[in-house]
This record gives structure tokens, sequence and C-alpha cells, in this order.
């Protein structure tokens, strides 16, 4: 199975964090298959949560990437790079890196390039603003980011979109559930249409996903899963959320 739950521990953690998180996390997760579940902690902790958690068979991966593989790149972390380390994916164009740090969509499609280019799985996250939303016109900028961030001179193998409504992150806001399940839809629709070349493995929900509402996101059939940031802060949370997908989705 692709993976379907990731964690975005965006700024947050220390040594202390990822033993407690693991040990939270191993307590709680009845489950057999880890190999759906990844985590994007800060890049610093990889390898500590690689050694914590990677044997069980979580994946483990970055949250952004370079654009570049090599250069005079003050503060950059490459494809290759966290490849090297054992990395499976980097989540790509969160809706922080677009907003904080300009990231456009020819900058999140050079990182896609660089992500396929060292079969690190690009996890591209897409979401429309709050106005965009109330004006109706949330497929439209869902499908510019889409066709920007994978159109040009090489195809993208391997992808996973996660949707993130802007106003739904952090906000402890979602959507209803059937219209995310709409959205999925029609995202599956643009990139099979579009891209035939690209295998996308999996389109996850994300914006304030915790317990209460997992089970009513991961019922709708065209929602594959969640990237999530807060909940996630909490291995116990994190691996009662994964005993809801087990039940709904394996
Ligand atoms: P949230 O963040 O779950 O805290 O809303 C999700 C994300 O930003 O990926």
């Amino acid at each position: 199975m692709s993976l379907r739950l990731i964690a975005n521990w965006k700024l947050n953690g220390s040594s202390d964090f990822n033993n407690q998180w693991a040990s939270g996390f191993l307590e709680n997760y009845h489950g057999q298959n880890f190999s759906f579940l990844g985590i994007a902690p800060a890049s610093v902790f990889i390898d500590h949560i690689k050694g914590l958690l990677g044997d069980h068979g979580v994946q483990i991966g970055a949250q952004n990437i370079d654009s570049e593989n090599v250069g005079a790149r003050t503060g950059e972390i490459s494809a290759s790079m966290i490849q090297d380390i054992g990395c499976k994916f980097s989540i790509i164009g969160h809706s922080e890196r677009r907003t904080l740090f300009q990231e456009s969509n020819s900058i999140i499609h050079q990182k896609l390039i660089q992500a396929n280019h060292y079969s690190v799985i690009p996890v591209l996250c897409i979401g429309e603003s709050i106005e965009e939303n109330q004006n109706n016109t949330t497929n439209k900028v869902l499908e510019k980011q889409i066709v920007e961030a994978l159109e040009g001179s090489t195809d993208v193998g391997s992808l996973i979109i996660a949707y993130e409504p802007v106003w739904a992150i952090g906000s402890g806001k979602i959507p209803n559930p059937e219209d995310v399940n709409s959205v999925h839809e029609m995202i599956k629709d643009v990139v099979q249409s579009r891209f035939p070349n690209t295998d996308l493995e999996s389109v996850l929900y994300g914006g304030s996903v915790n317990i209460s509402n997992a089970s009513s996101l991961f019922e709708q059939k065209y929602i594959d899963g969640a990237l999530i940031g807060g909940a996630s802060l909490d291995g116990k949370e994190f691996a009662l959320i994964a005993n809801v997908f087990n039940d709904l989705k394996v």
C-alpha cells in the first residue's frame, strides 16, 4: 500500500520529543502494517526518527527539498541528500512554503523534477484560500496548481497529492467530507486525463484532521488518507488515527 497517513511535524521536535512520540505511537498503534505511515520531521531529526521507527517499516521523509541538486545555496537540502539518508518521500509546495517562502508553481515544478529524478516520492500540496472557496473557484485554482506543477519537459512518475484547503490548516475547521470527496475525484480526473504517464498513488486530505473527524473523512471513497499537522504531534493521537484508518481502509 502506498503512503496514506503522513505526519507533518513542521517546526517542532527535539530529541526528547522524538523518544516520547515513538513510545506513545508504538504503545497505541494496533495494526500490523506500518508501510502506509509516514513521518516528516525537521530534517535534522530524520536520522533519529529513522532509528526509532524506520525498522518497524514506518516511512520517513522530509518537509521540503531544494529546486536544485548542488551549488551555492546556503541552507538548502537536496533530493539526492535525503535519498542518501534513506528518505522515501518529501512534502513539496506546502501552503506555508508557498506563502511564507514565496514558492511559486514553477519552483514547485523544479522540486518535483528533483524528487522524481532521485526516486523520492513527492507529496504535492495544493489548496484554495477561503476567498477562492467562497467564490466557488476551488476546482479552477486546484487545476491550475496541478497543471503548473506537473507540466513540463520531464514527466513526474510517482506522485502523491495532498489537498489542503488553506483555511482548514491549523484552524480546527474542516470542509464537508462529501465536498472533499468530490474535490478528490476531480483531482484524480485531472491528473489521469492530462498526465497519463504519472502514477498518482494516492490523494490525501489535509487540514485539521484529528481523532474526532478522521472516520468521517476516511469513509469517503476518494479520500485515500491524510496529511496531519497538529494532531500528529502526539504519538498516541497519530496511532489512534492510524487505527481508525486500518479499520476503514485496510
Ligand atoms: P493541521 O496541518 O493538521 O495542523 O491543520 C496540516 C498541514 O499543514 O499539513
